[in-house]
């Protein structure tokens, strides 16, 4: 998988892809970034990307000529091209399984000022979003993005981490416990030290229940729970 990013502060994208996981994904499996910087593409005088916007109005807009030419350099038959803004389709675990599994070539369009002429959406096949707030660019979205996408990736973390995490089956993950087994009274359930497999599975199993239901009921959906799920449900319900 390549993923490329376009962007008016490439330092910002180039510091996070070059620590930790992502560093070491890079280094581990097939996946390649490109960071392309915008204003290298601008055909006006001292490398412009912006301007007032035509009607009146607050703010600059990045201009059609450096975003379209930067990505015209670099889009083949295979990209997905995506533009970060608070007006896409929010994104999701969901829809960072799809994109990890569905393309080859993602391209991120991070956003600046007081948008994007309007024109550009034309060259875009997706919006996204990261949430209903307004973000001064669109580079931390793009990094929590390229961040959910590249840990899904075969080989970048262990696959069991993500069987246990949350949004799997649309519910939040149970709570684990480490050393000591006594924290100033507060003790791990003893169950967990048990080694009673199918006991430790049937406890976390509720407890991701009970965790979904007091702090994300939203997320539980009745018609995709499992036989026990439901029936635990009830029982909490009551
Ligand atoms: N740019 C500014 N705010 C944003 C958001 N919430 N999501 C994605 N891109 C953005």
């Amino acid at each position: 998988m390549k993923i490329s990013v376009l962007t008016l502060f490439p330092k910002i994208i180039e510091s996070y892809l070059n620590e930790s996981i992502m560093k070491k994904a890079t280094e581990k499996t097939q996946l390649e970034f490109e960071i392309v910087d915008i204003r290298l593409y601008s055909p006006y005088r001292h490398n412009q990307v912006d301007e007032y916007q035509f009607g009146g109005g607050k703010g600059m807009v990045l201009m059609p000529e450096p975003i379209i030419l930067a990505l015209e350099s670099i889009k083949t038959d295979k990209s997905i091209v995506c533009m970060t803004t608070p007006q896409g389709k929010v994104w999701t675990q969901t829809k960072a399984k799809i994109f990890a599994n569905k393309y080859e070539h993602i391209i991120l369009l991070c956003g600046h000022y007081e948008g994007f002429d309007e024109r550009i959406r034309k060259y875009v096949d997706v919006e996204l979003s990261i949430g209903d707030f307004v973000l001064t660019g669109g580079e931390l979205a793009s990094l929590v993005i390229v961040d959910s996408i590249v840990r899904l990736l075969p080989g970048v973390i262990a696959v069991d981490s993500h069987m246990q995490e949350s949004f799997e089956n649309n519910l939040l993950d149970y709570p684990v416990y480490t050393k000591p087994i006594d924290f100033r009274g507060d003790l791990v359930p003893e169950v967990l030290l048990s080694g009673h497999h199918a006991n430790i599975l049937k406890f976390r199993e509720e407890q991701a229940l009970i965790n979904t239901i007091k702090k994300r009921p939203d997320l539980i959906n009745e018609v995709t729970l499992t036989e026990s799920q439901l029936k635990l449900l009830k029982q909490i319900k009551k």
